[in-house]
């Protein structure tokens, strides 16, 4: 039988946080639950544990207060349960927050994030993430480590996958985006916690190799990697997690500029950080750290709330405290953080779950057609040959060919632990459904699987395509060549699907490509050979039915890249936004094999190029074909000079040429012609889906405020530049002639 003061103690815990007291009846609140907490309940609450079922250790932790989050399991009645004992059994009775990486898609998954950022879509997005919400709170699940808003400009990095791509702008538009629909308007339990990471630069991940170091100055950490997370925190998001990288020799885990400096002080964050997953400890492996209880009391002090399954600071705080190296009252603001994290989700009013909820909510008509239309929008065409759409009153027999084109797992992606192969609907399933009446659909894989190599395979897939009007072949990556800790250093096909290709194209059939990857990859040799190009980011559970509509016209892609796609794998790190250098490719350089073989030391041309791939990229970011053709008219600006306080309005005519109805993303670009720091050739500064029948015209207008034109220059402050400018709209990031403006002093 428990003591009184046990039972007043809970009593005082449930009352605390009857619904819809204020934020500062809140916090008032908690800091009576603190003044009853003991040093160690404290601690046992800025400790994260990963449980898979009940287990008598984790239920001791639980019970004993030594967990404030678990993560990892996602059976409702076993969230239940640890939820009865926290509530029932520990002293004070105060809820966990039970966390999962539900990075895009829960049950229900959707294209991954790359994907989701290629539809330029960002209230498709928004959406989305708010179903998300819905069915994975329906297994009890209240935080997610998502979103990831780390620029990504390495497709040899795995992790690009999670990412919104190269964009600082894209990156940010979206984060924020996913962070609104996560957490919704935290008025009922459909509330999921957002978690941005990896705080910060880890996508600048040296070569590409994942957890490497990263050497990002002051400067571009301000204007290119940090904007994200200030958008998604100032999109309210409740959490977020420190990165693995060290940034020019201090760990995300252990620096407190970022932490305190930036995090609190600069931008008003009220969540809480956690680590990454161990990587507080990880501080000792950085040399960053002399043992355990150094590493606690770096993270402590540096401003980190939770630790992520290190358990330093359940091996060391209590004595650090004793020895005075950690003061308590961090630790009480850690837990204050923590706990109005709970109290905003509503866990002290009831943090258990209707165990029969989730059935009714996973996989439901909703969350369904929203994957559909995120994998149809999430889709890029990059080329074709007048072979797009296939028209179904012309063939009688069609090839499908390729390792993903019936690969229910692979399609969904990377971080997609949750999300049923069951339930995934490929490319040959829909096209057999679809069209399996109307044609005769062939199949015939080739290879089995990406990393396959297999002549037999492809004599096979060849012989089969002879006999077909079109070859629809399905290439890309497994999902485990894709993610954390998976990179590589040759970003082409792997296995024979390079051969395959070129022995499919050799039939002198029409073929049709469609790639899905979790990465940028070096097409070089396939948009040689293929009569069409359909790329598209793992894209999940939907994907067949989205690729197959768009392939056979019943809908029309609209997709843009969010990340460059390079010439050679050696071209890497390559993206739009980059400075001009002192010596821009010119375009008329000579080329590796141009070169005279008496040529000695005769210069080449002395510019930034590379002999054996030349300047530019071989699909620019932004870049996306439609079935039908956009023309654009010149920009209009309103006035040719602004104040720095002005909004600049930017009037263009857009016009479907063509012969589809179809969405293009208009895209508004800008260029800082000089700066006291060099300022990129281009930015992207706002973007816009805009549908039109074949013929239709529209009048468009963006408002962009001058201040969006504010960076950190040689004086590191933040602050818009007098002088002349350049900007575009159109449709990728190479096309269209800029209109001028100035920026003049008040
Ligand atoms: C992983 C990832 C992080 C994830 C966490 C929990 O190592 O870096 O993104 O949320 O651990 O799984």
């Amino acid at each position: 039988m428990r003591n009184s003061s046990y039972v007043s103690a809970c009593l005082l815990a449930m009352s605390l946080f009857a619904a819809g007291c204020s934020r500062t009846e809140e916090d008032a609140r908690i800091e009576r639950l603190l003044s009853q907490m003991t040093l160690q309940e404290k601690i046992g609450q800025m400790n994260q544990l990963s449980v898979a079922g009940l287990t008598p250790d984790m239920e001791a932790a639980v019970r004993n207060g030594a967990a404030g989050s678990i993560l990892n399991e996602v059976n409702p009645e076993i969230i239940n349960e640890y939820q009865r004992i926290a509530m029932e059994e520990s002293r004070l009775g105060i809820p966990l927050l039970v966390a999962r990486d539900i990075i895009h898609g829960f049950r229900t998954v959707f294209p991954i994030p790359l994907g989701m950022a290629s539809t330029f879509d960002p209230e498709l997005v928004r959406y989305g993430a708010r179903l998300t919400a819905q069915e994975a709170t329906a297994s009890g699940i209240r935080w997610t480590f998502s979103p990831m808003v780390d620029v990504s400009r390495d497709a040899r990095w795995g992790r690009i996958a999670e990412s919104s791509g190269e964009d600082t702008y894209l990156n940010a538009v979206m984060g924020a985006s996913m962070v609104r629909g996560y957490q919704g308007d935290c008025s009922d339990s459909t509330s999921l916690a957002a978690c941005v990471k990896h705080f910060v630069g880890y996508g600048a991940s040296e070569s590409g190799r994942d957890y490497n170091s990263t050497y990002i100055p002051p400067r571009a950490l301000r204007n290119v990697y940090l904007p994200p997370f200030e958008a998604a925190v100032k999109a309210g998001a409740m959490t977020l997690m420190t990165s693995f990288n060290d940034n020019d020799g201090v760990p995300g885990t252990g620096n407190a500029f970022l932490l305190k400096d930036v995090l609190r002080d600069e931008w008003g964050f009220d969540g809480f950080v956690v680590t990454d997953w161990a990587s507080a400890a990880e501080m000792i492996q950085h040399g960053f750290a002399r043992d355990g209880k150094d590493a606690a009391s770096i993270a402590l002090n540096s401003g980190v709330d939770m630790d992520m399954m290190s358990h330093v600071f359940t091996a060391h705080l209590e004595e650090l405290v004793a020895s005075g190296a950690v003061k308590e009252k961090d630790i009480d603001n850690a837990v204050r953080n923590i706990l109005r994290i709970k109290s905003r989700l509503g866990l002290f009013d009831n943090p258990y779950v209707d165990v029969d909820r989730a059935a009714e909510v996973q996989y439901n008509d909703s969350i369904m057609d929203a994957a559909y239309r995120t994998a149809l929008e999430s889709a890029i065409l990059l080329r074709n040959e007048g072979v797009l759409p296939v028209d179904i009153s012309r063939v009688r027999r069609i090839l499908v060919t390729g390792p993903m084109a019936d690969a229910p797992h692979d399609q969904m992606g990377t971080w997609t632990f949750d999300g049923q192969k069951e339930c995934t609907v490929t490319p040959l399933v829909a096209i057999r459904e679809m069209y399996g009446d109307d044609v005769e659909v062939i199949y015939e894989p080739g290879l089995t699987y990406s990393r396959e190599f297999s002549q037999r395979g492809i004599a096979a897939a060849v012989a089969a395509a002879r006999k077909a009007d079109v070859i629809l072949a399905f290439m890309g990556e497994e999902a485990i060549l894709s993610g954390e800790a998976h990179c590589l250093a040759d970003i082409t096909l792997k296995g024979d699907q390079r051969k395959m290709i070129a022995a499919l194209a050799a039939t002198g059939k029409p073929l049709v490509l469609t790639v899905m990857a979790g990465r940028p990859l070096v097409l070089d040799e396939e948009s040689r050979v293929a009569d069409a190009i359909l790329f598209s980011f793992h894209p999940g559970t939907m994907g067949g039915p989205a690729i197959a509509d768009l392939l056979f016209g019943k809908a029309v892609p609209s997709g843009k890249l969010p990340a460059t796609f390079p010439a050679a794998s050696g071209q890497v790190p390559c993206y739009y936004s980059h400075n001009n250098t002192g010596r821009p490719f010119r375009g008329t350089e000579t080329m590796l094999y141009d070169i005279p073989r008496e040529a000695s030391q005769t210069s080449l041309g002395n510019t930034s190029y590379m002999l054996d791939c030349g300047f530019y990229p071989l699909y620019p970011f932004g870049y996306g074909l439609s079935y039908t053709e956009f023309g654009y008219s010149a920009p209009v600006l309103d006035r040719q000079e602004y104040s720095p306080d002005d909004v600049i309005r930017v009037t263009f005519t857009l016009t479907n040429t063509g012969r589809y109805a179809a969405t293009e993303v208009a895209q508004l670009y800008v260029r800082d012609l000089v700066g006291s720091s060099a300022r990129p050739v281009k930015e992207l500064k706002g973007f816009r889906r805009i549908s039109l029948a074949p013929g239709e015209s529209g009048e468009y207008t963006f408002e962009l405020p001058v201040q969006d034109l504010a960076f950190y220059g040689l004086d590191m402050t933040r602050k818009v530049e007098p002088g002349d400018f350049h900007l575009w709209v159109a449709g990728d990031s190479v096309s269209g002639e800029p209109v001028s403006f100035s920026v003049v002093a008040d």
